[in-house]
């Protein structure tokens, strides 16, 4: 059995609010409380309002699932991202929300993903090509430019080499490691007219995407209309109506959406391959396992219906998104006032849903410190993965990619793991950007097979 050290032993006590969040966008694990994996409900007051995190799963799915119109998006993380992301499905609610979800869903359903497969092999094979003999690597580079490729791939049937497209990833760059994770004045609920902080590299790299991407959209709007466009997810997207009103997306509105399929569709993946192959490092039994699972693969040649004869692989996926949640944390607001647990939450309060804390949380997992792929097949494993296990979300909000996310990780694991071994070269400290990321990147040796 694997144990990895993913509770260091100082974890603050009595750190104040504004104190834990400057902490946590510096190691997840050191700032902490131990007190947030053991409780089922924290709440914190500040003289401007009450927080509540939640890890009860009856109460993390009446907010989910139940009753999720009670509990809408918070706009405090999102204010700083609309500069972006425009109006896109990540930050709306309500009608325009469900108008959109009814227009994007059908792009993701089950066969469509076998569709994008190729795509996605095609970015998996042009990376082994990049990484050649292997060596000491920054591997969360390595893995962004990888996801980015594939949703380039996928959605435009451009590479990442395009011209376009690789000034499109370069803006991203500048402009991810520019935010900050919380947007201060949203958080304390500060008045709408209260200066924002946005630093002017981030407003310029935003701007600089959706011009970018206002160029594909265009190119493909009239690809469409001469009949000439390629069979790919932005085309499925453009020309799809929703049921209900019979009305598609405008240009600037596909750009809302691009630019979010764009951002949630890279970053999150590329961390999670990223920490798979830290833990895979880490644990040399395991990946030797991973490793013979997918040895007599052809890669050239694999196919979408392959990935279920890889139940390794898959686990080992599963496991890193349960210890690494690229989506760290989630923030939803209380419409009226709520009861939960003791309390009444005042309307307006935040309500914190944190897959960090519930997928750690030891009133419900065992060894949930430990890195343990085999724990999915056991009575605990099961059962959490059922109340406790929300990487994707869940309810109707739940990642639309979340399908497409899964055969992505899957694959280039295999694709990855087949070819090389990997070593630690210098242990990552987890910080929280737009997802969960380390401080210096992480640098493992890839020894060719
Ligand atoms: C391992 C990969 C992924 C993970 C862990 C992940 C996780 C998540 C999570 C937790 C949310 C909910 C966020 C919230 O409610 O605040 C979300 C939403 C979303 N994700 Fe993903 N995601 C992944 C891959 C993708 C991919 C590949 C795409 C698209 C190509 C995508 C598109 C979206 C979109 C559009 C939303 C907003 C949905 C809504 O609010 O209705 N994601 N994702």
């Amino acid at each position: 059995m694997s144990k990895i050290p993913v509770k260091p032993a100082s974890r603050p006590e009595g750190v104040g609010l504004l104190g834990r969040i400057r902490l946590f966008r510096q190691d997840m694990f050191a700032s902490q409380p131990s007190k947030l994996y053991h409780a089922w409900m924290a709440v914190t007051r500040t003289p401007f309002f009450s927080s509540y995190l939640i890890n009860q799963p009856n109460l993390v799915n009446l907010v989910l699932k139940d009753r999720p119109e009670d509990f809408p998006k918070s706009p405090v993380i999102h204010d700083t991202l609309r500069e972006l992301l425009g109006n896109s499905v990540f930050v709306t609610n309500g009608e325009t929300w469900k108008m959109q979800r009814r227009i994007i869903d059908p792009a993701f359903e089950g066969g469509r993903i076998k569709d994008a497969f190729p795509a996605m092999r095609a970015a998996g094979l042009a990376a082994l090509d990049r990484l050649g003999d292997g060596g000491e690597v920054e591997m969360e580079f390595e893995t962004s430019y990888l996801t980015a490729d594939v949703i380039f791939r996928t959605l435009f049937s451009i590479p990442i080499g395009d011209e376009t497209a690789a000034k499109v990833f370069q803006a991203f760059r500048d402009y991810q490691r520019s935010q900050p994770l919380w947007n201060l004045p949203g958080l304390l609920q500060m008045p709408r007219w209260f200066p924002r902080f946005r630093s002017g590299k981030s407003k310029e790299a935003a701007r600089k995407i959706r011009g970018l991407l206002q160029v594909l959209v265009l190119a493909r709007q009239s690809d469409i209309a001469l009949g000439a466009a390629p069979d790919d997810l932005a085309t499925k997207i453009m020309t799809a109506r929703d049921p209900e009103t019979g009305r598609g997306f405008d240009v600037e509105e596909m750009i809302d959406q691009v630019a979010i399929f764009f951002l949630a569709g890279h970053e999150t993946s590329a961390s999670a391959l990223s920490w798979a192959l830290y833990l895979l490092a880490f644990d040399q039994d395991v990946q030797q396992q991973l490793a013979s699972e997918v040895a007599d693969l052809d890669m050239k040649n694999i196919q979408f219906s392959q990935l279920s004869k890889l139940p390794f692989t898959r686990a080992v996926f599963r496991e890193t998104l349960r210890l690494y949640p690229p989506v760290p944390m989630m923030v939803r607001e209380t419409m009226h006032k709520e009861p939960l647990r003791d309390r009444i939450a005042k309307k307006g309060s935040m309500i914190i849903l944190s897959p960090w804390h519930l997928h750690r949380h030891e009133r419900l997992w065992d060894r949930p410190d430990e890195f343990d792929p085999d724990r999915w097949q056991t009575e605990n494993g099961k059962a959490c993965q059922r109340k406790a296990y929300i990487p994707f979300s869940a309810g109707p909000r739940v990642c639309p990619g979340a399908g497409f996310g899964m055969a992505e990780g899957v694959l280039l694991l295999a694709m990855l793991v087949q070819k090389y071994r990997f070593e630690i070269v210098k242990e990552p400290v987890p910080v929280a950007y737009l997802t969960v990321r380390a401080k210096n990147g992480i640098l493992l040796r890839l020894v060719p097979r």
